[in-house]
């Protein structure tokens, strides 16, 4: 049996989590700052840090206090080194070191899209889909997961589709030439004055608007030979947005004031279904062309309904995506990756070096 500590603090969640064996949730507690942020339209780096600051040491103690576990029945700690905000990863980054220092424990690093593909190890059989067929028990047995399967990471910093063979083996396939999927929702919240962060508030507008009443691109990058490739680019869409925007309200400058006679609902209806049928075109294919067994969806955008159900859909495989608390950022995932990079006899050094970039693949 393994017990795992997992930190993160890359963005604007502080968060801390225990998990036995890879799998078994005893503790997970996130602060977010969500609410914080919100009044610049966005994550503001220094604040963000400063917060991590104050949270860090209470959200580990609650964390160990809500498991009923002592650091001396942790095995080791799993901590986020990147990709992130510098001085928000420094933070978690400083109190693992100092645990592991001051306790004698092993160090584990982890690269935080790899926590999200983790966080589909916590999920229950209950999120894993089959279309047509009715979700697996809760109480049922874990499906075991096979490889190879296609994994869509989706956040407000990325947007990636990797092909999985393996614990810990990634093969990228593609990403975004410009704006992750989250950003371009978070940007297009914000030209329809919509309340940050964009994703919630562009879902809960498109329930009451039409999803075809504007025809906003799809945009399918080729390679140099003419083929269909895995890149995503949604800053194209993003401006259709705005000129759509500037055609209904002449005029219309981001930040203006929106008129009452704007179709919100119906833009926001529009916009999501641009960005869904994209990347579920994309991780379909991706999918068939490679004899995937599932795909993955992870990463805050993952808790998109309409997402979740052209995904399910459409993949021609098996969908796991999981609850709304383990897809946006959370430790939780973390300590999943972590338990198996630890046993497999990963070990890092007190000095490691935090970054601000780097790929998974
Ligand atoms: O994974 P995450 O919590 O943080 C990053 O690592 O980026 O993802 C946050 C992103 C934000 O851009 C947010 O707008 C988006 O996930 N998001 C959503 C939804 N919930 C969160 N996007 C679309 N629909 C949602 N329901
Ligand atoms: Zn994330």
């Amino acid at each position: 049996m393994t017990t795992i500590l997992g930190i993160e603090s890359s963005c604007d969640e502080t968060s801390a989590a225990v998990i036995v064996d890879g799998r078994m949730i005893r503790s997970s507690v996130v602060a977010s700052q969500v609410d914080i942020h919100a009044q610049y339209g966005g994550v503001f780096p220094e604040i963000a840090s400063r917060i991590h600051i104050e949270s860090i040491y209470p959200v580990v103690e609650q964390a160990l206090q809500q498991a009923e576990v002592t650091l001396g029945e942790i095995d080791a700690i799993a901590v986020t080194k990147g990709p992130g905000l510098a001085g928000s990863l420094v933070v978690g980054a400083s109190m693992a070191k100092g645990l592991a220092l001051g306790h004698g424990l092993p160090l584990v690093t982890i690269n935080h899209l790899e926590g999200h593909i983790y966080a589909l190890w916590l999920a229950g059989p209950e999120y894993r889909y089959v279309p047509g067929q009715p979700p697996a028990e809760q109480s049922g047995p874990f499906i075991p997961i096979e490889f190879p399967v296609v994994v869509l990471v989706v956040s407000g910093g990325h947007t990636e589709l990797i092909l999985m063979t393996g614990h810990g083996q990634y093969q990228r396939l593609g990403g975004t030439f410009d704006d992750a999927a989250g950003e371009a929702f978070d940007k297009v919240g914000r030209l329809l004055r919509l309340p940050y962060p964009g994703g919630p508030s562009i879902q809960k507008a498109a329930q009451n608007g039409r999803a075809d009443a504007f025809d906003f691109p799809r945009v399918h990058l080729r390679s140099n030979q003419g083929q269909e490739n895995y890149d995503f680019s949604f800053s194209g869409l993003k401006t259709a947005v705005l000129r759509m925007l500037q055609t209904l309200q002449p005029g219309y400058k981001p930040d203006d004031p929106l008129e009452p006679g704007v179709p919100v609902d119906d833009l926001a209806a529009s916009f999501q279904a641009a960005v869904v049928d994209v990347l579920v075109e994309k991780a379909a294919r991706a999918a068939r062309e490679f004899e995937a067994r599932e795909v993955f969806v992870a990463g805050g955008v993952s808790a998109n309904a309409a997402l979740r159900k052209a995904m399910i859909a459409g993949a021609g495989v098996p969908v796991r995506i999981p609850p709304l608390s383990l897809c946006t950022d959370n430790a939780a995932m973390i300590a999943a990756a972590g338990h198996h990079r630890f046993l497999a006899g990963q070990r890092d050094s007190l000095d490691f070096d935090i970054r601000a970039t780097w790929p998974l693949a």
